[in-house]
């Protein structure tokens, strides 16, 4: 008597086995053609922020004044990749990574954005690291705007809360459209528009770090308005960038433009009808926030449904360009998370309406976690997460090309671990081999995935905390700069070049 029905924990995902994959894989099990590759992004890797005619960015205006990272660490130097990047490409080639991921830096190439001439010297940059990649046989895979800007935009008019940053986002994409159209293949429009929403509208945390209930480094916003004005730019600045791409370039080039959605995978938490309503909502306002105006041309119903007129409306004319303006889908996953429904139990949202569709997300049920921590709170390694979450967006997107364009694994431990643990990653071997093992299964059931990018090539400036948290393949000495091979690069390159496992 008394036990709830329906009400224990989901902790199976969703009819999928929970445990472990073995690292029974190989490179060959893949479809033919398959792209398996690293990423990076400029102001994480770069450094060299004042070089040769590159203006201040947001993250370096951000950085110098209140400090944005442990120790007051900041990607002025970063991995120095703007002298070393002829080194890194040797080692993008050395593991045999048949792609490679990286941004461009807006300030680099535009330092004041519409408002001034294209800087030379960010175009020979960009020209010499294409044109390396393209010798040694490494697909280019571009993304024009990762979080960094130049800052006279925000200065000039509020850069993503104006309209105005359509014009420069369309300008910034013709520019690097007519100076590497033609040996880059895959564009990336936009780096998860819905995190950048969150983090610097909404949290405040990222520059221009507005929020409405000031804590931290917040300074006015209004955290229930600004993300879904902000999102609105970005992906009207995303579907006007691909609409000039697919009219002007494409035909001449032959080449794909997408854009990257942050994907977590939302499990209900209980198998309670309303945590499964939770759980849809949360595709719908993380996921679909992004994929549904990018390929239906409109926001997702559930939006309309719960935010009414809040919600900016696209007109008939937006829609149309809206509609099918991404040839590939770029996932960008890292963590599975229940969720639990708070629209009709009592309970609060995890972020802003806007942000998370009335649902909470946690990471345990019953005391039992989800997933092991990793390095970044709400982060667990949990590689059904991958299957669960490709099977989804495959149906609701009908199948349209996909990449994985990050996934990654950070230890927990930052604080604790030498030099020898940091080399010696085994567990991110084992995250990986998990997460391609899962991927792996979701392809078996027809999913069109058609690459995977390991996040990142090396460890490097990870957003507000600095050069502890780790994602790389390599470890690069903060003192001399130079890279040293993980296990797990030992293990990519066993993967990608003998097709057997050793470890
Ligand atoms: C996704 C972001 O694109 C990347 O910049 C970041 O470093 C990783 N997540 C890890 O947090």
């Amino acid at each position: 008597a008394g036990t709830p029905l329906l009400e224990t924990c989901n902790n199976g995902g969703a009819g999928f086995e929970l445990e472990e994959k073995e690292h029974n894989i190989k490179q060959s099990d893949f479809p033919p053609g398959f792209l398996f590759g690293a990423a990076t992004s400029a102001y994480q890797v770069e450094g060299a922020y004042l070089a040769d005619g590159k203006s201040l960015s947001n993250w370096d205006v951000f950085c110098h004044s209140v400090g944005c990272g442990e120790n007051g660490e900041n990607g002025d130097i970063a991995d120095d990749h703007y002298h070393l990047f002829l080194k890194d490409i040797e080692i993008i080639h050395s593991l045999g990574l048949k792609a490679y991921r990286f941004s461009i830096s807006w300030a680099r190439i535009l330092p004041r954005g519409r408002f001034g001439e294209v800087n030379p010297a960010g175009i020979i940059f960009y020209n010499k690291i294409i044109d390396n990649l393209i010798l040694k046989g490494i697909e280019p895979f571009v993304t024009l705007f990762h979080d960094d800007y130049p800052q006279e935009l925000e200065e000039r008019y509020g850069a993503w809360l104006n309209p105005q940053i359509q014009e420069d986002f369309v300008h910034l994409a013709e520019t690097c459209f007519n100076y590497f159209g033609d040996r880059v293949k895959y564009w990336i429009t936009i780096n998860e528009p819905r995190l950048f929403t969150e983090f610097a509208y909404e949290t405040g945390i990222f520059p221009p770090s507005r929020c409405s209930e000031p804590f931290g480094k917040c300074v006015n916003g209004n955290s229930d308005v600004e993300p879904l004005i902000v999102m609105h730019n970005l992906l009207l600045a995303h579907g006007r960038a691909a609409k000039l791409y697919h009219e002007i370039f494409q035909p001449k080039h032959n080449g794909l433009i997408g854009i990257v959605a942050h994907c977590d995978m939302f499990e209900p938490l209980t198998d309670s009808e309303l945590d499964r309503e939770a759980a849809n909502r949360a595709f719908a306002f993380n996921v679909g926030w992004v994929l549904d105006p990018s390929i239906f041309g409109d926001y997702p119903e559930e939006m309309h449904e719960y935010l009414g007129s809040e919600l900016p409306v696209f007109s008939l004319e937006e829609k149309n360009l809206m509609k099918n303006s991404i040839d590939f889908i770029g996932i960008n996953h890292y963590s599975t998370v229940y969720t639990k429904d708070c629209m009709n139990s009592s309970c609060s949202p995890t972020g802003g309406r806007a942000i998370k569709g009335f649902v909470d997300t946690v990471g345990e049920c019953d005391g039992i976690l989800i997933g092991e921590r990793t390095g970044l709170e709400g982060i667990y390694v949990v590689p059904r997460g991958m299957e669960e979450i490709v099977d989804l967006i495959k149906i609701r997107y009908t199948n349209k090309p996909m990449f994985i364009t990050e996934n990654g694994y950070s230890s927990p431990n930052v604080h604790e671990e030498g030099v020898n643990a940091i080399l010696n990653d085994m567990k991110r071997v084992d995250f990986h081999s998990n997460y391609l093992a899962s991927l792996l299964a979701s392809i078996r059931r027809g999913a069109d995935v058609r690459g995977y990018f390991v996040w990142s090539l090396m460890d490097s400036y990870e957003w507000l905390v600095g050069y502890s948290l780790r994602y790389g393949l390599y470890y690069v000495d903060r003192q001399t700069y130079k890279r040293i091979p993980k296990l797990s690069a030992i293990w990519y390159k066993n993967f990608l070049t003998n097709n057997t496992v050793v470890i």
